[in-house]
């Protein structure tokens, strides 16, 4: 399985969360590429297309990372002339915020990858990372809720696998 995890880290907490679901889908024998959306080679061409797309995105004043939305728009294009599509997505978002404020975050976003053309499915639980204050670092309890939240992503594609 192929999977590409595309982040807009700015001070490296997004980051350490893609670098930690690499080793965990790595365990299993998966291929895993992370890029940061602001690479120019970062938006896979057709036959590069991942199995698994991940974004990373950070809540920035007040609203998820345009520029991550905006790598989404391009690759929903891309994929259209192509004719071909992505089959699994999934989203984690970092932000400053109480567990309880980031569900709506969560929502939109989902709800915004729901509706491209270029997934078939996505993962409708999020992962949220905190981080202490603006720049981090991650809360203790983030990094270790990886692996249990890329066990039942797994489980979910194997579900749906057609
Ligand atoms: C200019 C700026 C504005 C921010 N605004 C918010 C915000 O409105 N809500 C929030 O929860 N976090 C906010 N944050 C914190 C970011 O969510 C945090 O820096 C980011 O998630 C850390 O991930 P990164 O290290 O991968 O960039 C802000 C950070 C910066 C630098």
């Amino acid at each position: 399985m192929n999977v590409l995890i595309v982040h807009d880290s700015k001070f490296g907490n997004g980051e350490k969360i893609a670098e930690k679901m690499r080793e965990e889908f790595e365990k299993t024998g998966a291929s895993v590429k992370i890029s940061h959306v602001s690479d120019s080679s970062s938006l896979p061409m057709r036959e590069e297309f991942p199995d698994l797309l991940i974004v990373g995105a950070a809540v920035r004043m007040f609203r998820v990372s345009p520029a991550s939305k905006k790598w989404l728009n391009q690759l929903d294009k891309n994929a259209r002339k192509a004719g071909a599509t992505i089959v699994f997505g999934s989203v984690y978002l970092t932000h400053a915020l109480k567990e309880n404020s980031i569900k709506g975050f969560g929502r939109r976003y989902l709800r915004f990858m729901q509706k491209m053309k270029s997934l078939d499915f996505v993962y409708p639980k999020l992962f949220s990372g905190q981080v202490k204050g603006q720049e981090g670092p991650l809360y203790e309890d983030v990094l270790p809720a990886v692996e249990e939240f890329t066990q039942s992503l797994k489980k979910w594609m194997t579900e749906n696998k057609i």
